[in-house]
């Protein structure tokens, strides 16, 4: 029999090779592979026919025991809103965020509120339990039931849930936790993962809904992210520029209801206050219409949401023009000016172009084609766009414009708030007319342009 080769693990992916190489083949990561077990790599390869098969029965789906999901209402319908329509018994989900978006204040308002109703155990390894009393006084919550712990072991923690029995545990933050096995430093990869697995494991046992709080590095991504996100069932994520005092939610994923959903929060001095009426907040502009100015109704998860859209272009200093956007996809913005010169006969070579979605909205849409080419077209001619105005649609590379999801609600939505005229695409004109709105349908770029 031939002697078996050696084999390498990915510390980071757990991915088996049989080579060592410098980065992971499986999830990409650096100076992680480690030589593993031989009989590691025999057993992979010997398949599975060897097996006597586990300890659980097949089952049919008719026969599986389906309870009622319960769901908990956490007091603030924006978080219930991102969560699928509040937590769920026995299920984790991580709150993600930049360090100082204010995770911590709003999972500390919901566990207080909570507090009055169930058993409900906040862990720390970041804060002392001192100045999280203090900062809920300030708030003025209801402090008096809410258990708390300062603790990062991992078992430790397990151990006394399992004794306290809460309902629900907020673990703050899942980048200060570690497990006694693992020598590695908190924060690592392999101690993020290992904590968020023993945790989720224990949230399934007892039934109890966990938080999790993680922290995002730089480039936008919580440490070990992919190995997080499979193991949990809900990632949402908490943004807001530093300089906006408003904070979106949005989840990513979401094993219990649908992702994109958008919950909008406002940081103040008394803590994290809902938006329930968001289009009014991000809406709120000087009286004069002003050029490169443009309101659109985007589709955010189960509503629409309107936003203006700025665009600015100015003759270009530099050798080579720039084009930035804020909120928007940049790579869709050069496109879309090439669009613009191809099939509108607008140009914007040699100048440097900038859009910004106001208030720290991100728009993922397609539906932003159109706004964001009739803001440009109006920068660039120094005119203004009536300010009654509300656009949306996606446009394609020949220019013609395509049709978006739910345009009726757009449009309502639209009307609510005193917007009396719109350009939608042809397919998305509604057949009954919408009370005090204008409509103009158009089917290419070339329309859109003519109309303003
Ligand atoms: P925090 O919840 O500690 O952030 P995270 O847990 O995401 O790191 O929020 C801290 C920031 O929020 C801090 O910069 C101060 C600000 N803040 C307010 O503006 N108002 C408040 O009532 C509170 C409690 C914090
Ligand atoms: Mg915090």
């Amino acid at each position: 029999m031939a002697k078996p080769k050696s084999a390498f693990t990915c510390s980071a992916c757990g991915g088996l090779s049989s080579k060592w190489s410098g980065q992971c083949p499986d999830c990409g990561e650096w100076d992680t592979l480690a030589e593993a077990p031989a009989d590691l790599l025999q057993s992979a390869r010997k398949g599975f026919s060897g097996y006597a098969g586990s300890g659980a029965a097949v089952q049919s789906m008719a026969e599986v025991a389906l309870e009622a999901e319960e769901r908990l209402g956490t007091g603030m319908g924006e978080l219930d809103r991102v969560l699928g329509g509040g937590l769920v018994r026995g299920s984790v989900a991580l709150i993600g965020g930049d360090p100082g978006v204010g995770k911590s204040t709003l999972l500390l308002q919901v566990c207080c509120t909570l507090s009055e109703t169930m058993k409900v155990l906040y862990v720390t390894g970041e804060e002392s339990l001192r100045q999280i009393t203090m900062r809920a006084r300030r708030l003025g919550l209801p402090d008096r039931k809410l258990l708390l712990l300062g603790e990062t072991q991992v078992e430790a923690i397990c151990g006394t849930a399992a004794r306290e029995r809460p309902q629900v545990l907020v673990i703050d933050s899942i980048q200060t936790m570690q497990v006694a096995d693992i020598q590695a430093a908190p924060g690592g990869v392999s101690q993020v993962r290992e904590s968020a697995a023993a945790l989720t494991r224990f949230a399934k046992q007892s039934g109890t809904a966990v938080f999790l709080v993680g922290h995002v590095t730089k480039a936008g991504e919580l440490a070990g992210p992919r190995v997080l996100e499979h193991i949990i069932d809900v990632v949402c994520y908490l943004e807001g520029g530093s300089d906006s005092r408003f904070r979106i939610m949005r989840a990513v994923k979401n094993r219990f209801g649908a992702v994109n959903e958008l919950g909008v929060f406002a940081m103040t001095e008394n803590g994290m206050k809902e938006i329930t009426n968001p289009s009014a907040i991000f809406l709120s502009r000087p009286e004069e219409p002003m050029p490169g100015s443009v309101v659109l109704a985007v589709w955010e998860g189960s509503r629409p949401l309107l936003v203006e859209l700025q665009a600015l272009v100015d003759d270009s200093p530099a050798d080579y023009a720039r084009r930035l956007a804020v909120g928007l996809d940049q790579n869709r913005l050069a496109m879309l000016l090439a669009v613009l010169h191809r099939h509108g006969g607008i140009v914007s070579a040699g100048r440097d172009v900038f859009v910004n979605v106001v208030g720290g909205v991100r728009v993922v849409e397609t539906s932003a084609d159109l706004p964001l080419l009739l803001a440009v077209a109006s920068s660039l001619h120094n005119t203004p766009l009536p300010s009654d105005l509300v656009a949306f649609g996606e446009v394609g590379l020949a220019g013609e414009i395509r049709p978006v999801p739910n345009g009726r609600e757009r449009l309502r939505e639209a009307a609510k708030h005193g917007f009396r005229r719109a350009i939608v695409p042809k397919a998305n004109a509604p057949r009954e007319k919408i009370p005090n709105m204008e409509i103009t349908p158009v089917r290419h770029l070339r329309e859109a342009l003519e109309a303003i």
